[in-house]
C-alpha cells in the first residue's frame, strides 16, 4: 500500500520504493507539508517543526492567543491567499463582492486504486504499474470554493504526480486568476536551482544557481512551453552531484504558458510553486463547475543521474502513449536541409533512391509540398499539394517512394494560417487577432484559434483526409511561431483570459482525436525545433525534433540539457551536412553519427552528393544504430562528462536494463596537443560480470567502475568514438 492515513496523528503518508511524502491535517485543519525525501517509514516527520513567535507574521483568528502559530512560516500543500501567508501563493480567486481572500482547510480525503486522469489534459497513466491516488478535499472558510488535491503515487518508479481541481460549489460566478498545480515547501536546507533556458537553435541549456533571498521565476508567456524556459526545474542540495545528494525534480506536463516561482524566504525556507502562468490567465468559474490544473510530475532522488532515470522511466512508459513507445523507430531521411523549398519530384526521388540503397527506412517530405509554398511567407492553411512540384500528385509520389522500398512521412503545420490563403480569406475570424490592431507577424503567418471547435473540426477533417487518402506512416507536426494578439473572436470580452489555456485544451483534443483515429501513424512533434519539448506533447508524439540546430557540437549541449528530464527515445536527432548549415562548422561523419545516435536517429542532407566513402560509412552507421537502438531507447543514461567547468569533452554511456551491454560514447570538443589522457570511470555495470571492452580486452565491471577506462589519443576536428562494452561471463 503506497498511501496510508494515520488517524491518531492525522498524517497522510505516501510511499514509493525509495521515498516518502508526508502531510498532516493540523489542529485548525490546514494541510501542513511535513516531508518529502528518502524513505522515512512510519516515523512521524512532524518532529523537526518548532514554532516561534515571529515578528510581523500574524496569527489566524482562531489562534490569536498563540503567537507562535503563523501561516507565514508553516509549510503547506496548497496555500491560502491574503490571510497571513505572505509568500508566493497557489491560488487567487475573485468573488462577486470583490474580495480575494481564501483560506483552505481540510474537509475529507479518499484513497483510490489506480491513477487519476484529468479531463481534457494529458497525464501520466498506470500502464500496468501499481499506482494509487490520494484525493484531499479542502474548503474555503468563507466562500463555497473547494479545492481537490490529487496525488498519483507510482510506487515502483519513485514518482508522485499532482494536480488540483478548483470547484465552485456556490451560486455565483467566481473568477480564477491563479491556479497552480503544486506547492512544494522545503523548510530546511541550502538549495541550488537548476533550470533549462535557451533560444531558438540552442534549447534547454542547464544553469545551476544558488537560491537567493527573494523569488526566482522560470516561465513562458509565449503561448508555448518555449525554447526559452522549459517547464522543468530541479532543486538540489548545494553539494549534489550526478551520483549523490538530495534532488527534487518538478516537471509540468503542459505545452502552453507556464510559471514556476521559487522563493527563499526570510526564515531560509524554500517554497516552489509550479503551474499555469497567471499573467495571461483569468477563468470564469460558473456555479457547479470545476477547473483542473495541468499535471506536475515530482520525483525525489539521490543525485542527478537517479533523478534523470526516474523521469526517463516514467516518460517512456507512462507518459508517451503512442504504440511506438518502446518499439523500433524507422531511420529516416528528411529533405529539409537537403533541398529546403527548392525541390522537384525528380530530386526527391533521387534522394529516396539513394536512401533506400543506404538502408534508410522512411522518407520525410518536409515543408514546401503544398500550393503557394516556395518560401515561408505563404500557403499555410489550405494543404493542397503543389501541382508544379508534384505534377502527378502526392499519392503518386508516395507510390514511387514505396516502390523504392521506403515508407513515407509528411510535414504539416496545422495550427497556422498564412494571410495569403483560401482558408484565411474565407475565415479571417479563425485566426488569433486583437480587434482594431494589426497583428504581430512571424514568418508572415498567424495562429489559428484552436479554442474554437469549428477550427478543430476543419483541421481534423483536413488531416484525416490526408491520412486516409495517402499511405502516410509518419507526420512531423510543426509549430513555427509564438502566440501573440491572443484574442478569440468566438467568446465574450470578459473571458478572453481563458484563451491561452483553451488553445491547449483544443490542441490536446485535436491530437487525441487524430492519434486515436490513426494509431499506426508515428507523430513527431516540432516547434521551430525544440520550442515545445515537454511532457504534454510527448503524451501524443513519442518523439520531438530536438532543435533546428543540427551542428553536432551544439547538439551535444542541447541534448545534454534535454537528457536531465527527457529520455533518448523522445529526442529526434539527425546527421546533417558539413559544413553545418546553422553554424558553418565542419565535423566528421563519425562525430555527427555519434551525436545523432542518442534517440530517434535519421539523416537530413542531400544524399546524392555523398562520396562512395561516405555512403559506405553511412551504411555502417545505420547497421550500428539498429544494433544498439534498444539500449539507447530503453537503457539507462550516465552522463560521465559534459558542461561542467573546464570540461573539454562530452562522454556518456547507455547501459541496457539487464546491464549486459553498454555503449560508451565520447566527443572531444577541445583536443589538446600532448594533453592528459582522457580517463573515465564507468557506471551502472554489473560488478561481478566480466565485460569485453570494444573487443580490445576483458575486465570485470567492478574494475571498470572503480579504476576506469582510458581512451586512445583523440585528435582532429571534434573527434568521436563509440565503444561497445558487453558481458562475456
Ligand atoms: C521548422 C522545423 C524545421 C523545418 C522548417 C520548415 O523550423 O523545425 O525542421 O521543418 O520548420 O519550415
Amino acid at each position: 500500500m503506497s498511501i496510508r492515513f494515520n488517524e491518531e496523528t492525522r498524517q497522510l503518508i505516501l510511499e514509493t520504493r525509495k521515498t516518502s511524502y508526508q502531510m498532516k491535517i493540523d489542529e485548525l485543519g490546514y494541510l501542513k507539508h511535513l516531508y518529502y525525501g528518502p524513505s522515512a517509514g512510519t516515523w512521524n516527520m512532524d518532529y523537526p517543526f518548532r514554532t516561534y513567535d515571529r515578528g510581523f507574521s500574524g496569527n489566524p483568528y482562531d489562534m490569536r492567543d498563540n503567537r507562535a502559530y503563523s501561516l507565514d512560516s508553516m509549510p503547506q500543500e496548497y496555500t491560502s491567499y491574503g490571510v497571513g501567508d505572505f509568500r508566493i501563493n497557489t491560488i487567487t480567486a475573485s468573488y462577486p463582492d470583490g474580495s480575494r481572500c481564501a483560506e483552505y482547510r481540510y474537509i475529507s480525503h479518499e484513497i483510490r486504486e489506480g491513477k487519476y486522469s484529468i479531463p481534457g489534459l494529458p497525464s501520466a497513466y498506470d500502464n500496468g504499474d501499481t499506482v494509487q491516488t490520494l484525493v484531499v478535499t479542502l474548503g474555503d472558510t468563507a466562500s463555497n470554493i473547494r479545492v481537490r488535491l490529487y496525488y498519483g503515487v507510482f510506487e515502483e518508479k519513485d514518482i508522485i504526480t499532482r494536480t488540483a481541481e478548483i470547484i465552485n460549489g456556490g451560486e455565483e460566478t467566481v473568477w480564477l486568476r491563479k491556479a497552480a498545480s503544486v506547492c512544494l515547501d522545503l523548510p530546511f536546507g541550502k538549495w541550488d536551482l537548476i533550470h533549462f533556458h535557451g533560444r531558438h537553435c540552442m534549447e534547454r541549456q542547464p544553469e545551476r544557481v544558488p537560491l537567493f533571498h527573494g523569488i526566482h521565476t522560470i516561465s513562458s508567456g509565449r503561448g508555448m512551453s518555449s525554447h526559452q524556459h522549459n517547464p522543468f526545474v530541479i532543486l538540489c542540495d548545494r553539494k549534489t552531484t550526478e551520483d549523490s545528494g538530495a534532488c527534487y525534480g518538478m516537471m509540468m506536463m503542459y505545452s502552453g504558458n507556464h510559471k514556476t516561482e521559487i522563493e527563499l524566504d526570510q526564515f531560509d525556507s524554500v517554497r516552489a510553486v509550479m503551474g499555469l502562468n497567471d499573467e495571461r490567465f483569468r477563468w470564469e468559474l460558473e456555479p457547479g463547475t470545476s477547473f483542473f490544473t495541468p499535471e506536475v510530475i515530482l520525483t525525489y532522488a539521490d543525485g542527478l543521474t537517479e533523478m534523470s532515470h526516474n523521469y526517463h522511466r516514467i516518460i517512456q512508459n507512462n507518459v508517451v502513449s503512442s504504440r511506438y513507445r518502446n518499439s523500433h523507430r524507422p531511420v529516416l531521411i528528411n529533405n529539409w536541409e537537403a533541398t529546403y523549398f527548392d525541390f522537384t519530384e525528380e530530386k526527391l526521388l533521387e534522394i529516396a533512391e539513394k536512401a533506400a540503397d543506404l538502408g534508410i527506412e522512411l522518407f520525410v517530405l518536409d515543408d514546401g509540398w503544398f500550393r503557394n509554398r516556395n518560401d515561408d511567407n505563404a500557403g499555410l492553411g489550405d494543404w493542397t499539394p503543389d501541382e508544379h512540384k508534384l505534377p502527378e500528385g502526392l499519392g503518386r509520389l508516395i507510390e514511387k517512394i514505396k516502390e523504392k522500398g521506403l515508407a513515407f512521412g509528411l510535414w504539416i503545420e496545422p495550427e497556422m494560417v498564412s494571410e495569403d490563403s483560401d482558408l484565411y480569406r474565407a475565415h479571417p475570424d479563425w485566426a488569433l487577432t486583437a480587434p482594431g490592431r494589426a497583428p504581430m507577424m512571424a514568418r508572415n503567418q498567424l495562429v489559428l484559434d484552436l479554442s474554437r471547435s469549428d477550427v478543430r473540426d476543419y483541421l481534423f477533417e483536413t488531416i484525416s483526409g490526408l491520412l486516409e487518402n495517402n499511405d502516410i506512416r509518419y507526420i512531423k507536426w510543426d509549430f513555427n511561431r509564438p502566440l501573440s494578439d491572443v484574442y478569440s473572436h468566438s467568446i465574450s470580452a470578459e473571458r478572453q483570459g481563458e484563451v491561452p489555456h483553451r488553445y491547449y485544451l483544443g490542441l490536446y483534443e485535436l491530437y487525441d482525436r487524430l492519434t486515436s483515429a490513426f494509431p499506426d501513424v508515428l507523430f513527431e512533434g516540432c516547434a521551430g525545433g525544440g520550442g515545445r519539448f515537454d511532457a504534454g506533447m510527448l503524451y501524443y508524439s513519442p518523439q520531438i525534433w530536438c532543435s533546428d540546430n543540427t551542428d553536432p557540437i551544439s547538439r551535444l549541449k542541447i541534448q545534454y540539457g534535454t537528457s536531465f528530464g527527457y529520455p533518448a527515445g523522445t529526442v529526434s536527432a539527425h546527421v546533417s551536412a558539413s559544413p553545418n548549415h546553422q553554424t558553418g562548422r565542419r565535423t566528421t561523419l563519425e562525430t555527427r553519427g555519434t551525436v545523432a545516435m542518442t534517440g530517434a536517429f535519421g539523416y537530413e542532407l542531400d544524399l546524392t552528393k555523398l562520396t562512395d566513402e561516405e555512403c559506405k560509412e553511412i551504411k555502417e552507421q545505420i547497421l550500428r544504430y539498429r544494433d544498439v537502438e534498444s539500449v539507447i531507447r530503453e537503457g539507462k543514461l550516465y552522463r560521465l562528462s559534459g558542461l561542467e567547468e573546464g570540461s573539454r569533452y562530452f562522454c556518456w554511456e547507455y547501459v541496457s536494463e539487464d546491464k549486459n551491454r553498454c555503449l560508451l560514447s565520447i566527443v572531444v570538443t577541445d583536443p589538446l596537443a600532448n594533453g592528459p589522457s582522457i580517463h573515465v570511470k564507468l557506471k551502472g555495470l554489473l560488478p561481478d560480470a566480466v565485460y569485453s571492452v570494444g573487443g580490445e580486452f576483458e575486465c570485470p565491471g567492478s574494475i571498470l567502475m572503480e579504476n576506469g577506462y582510458t581512451f586512445v589519443s583523440l585528435t582532429g576536428d571534434y573527434p568521436a568514438l563509440q565503444i561497445d562494452i558487453c558481458t562475456v561471463s
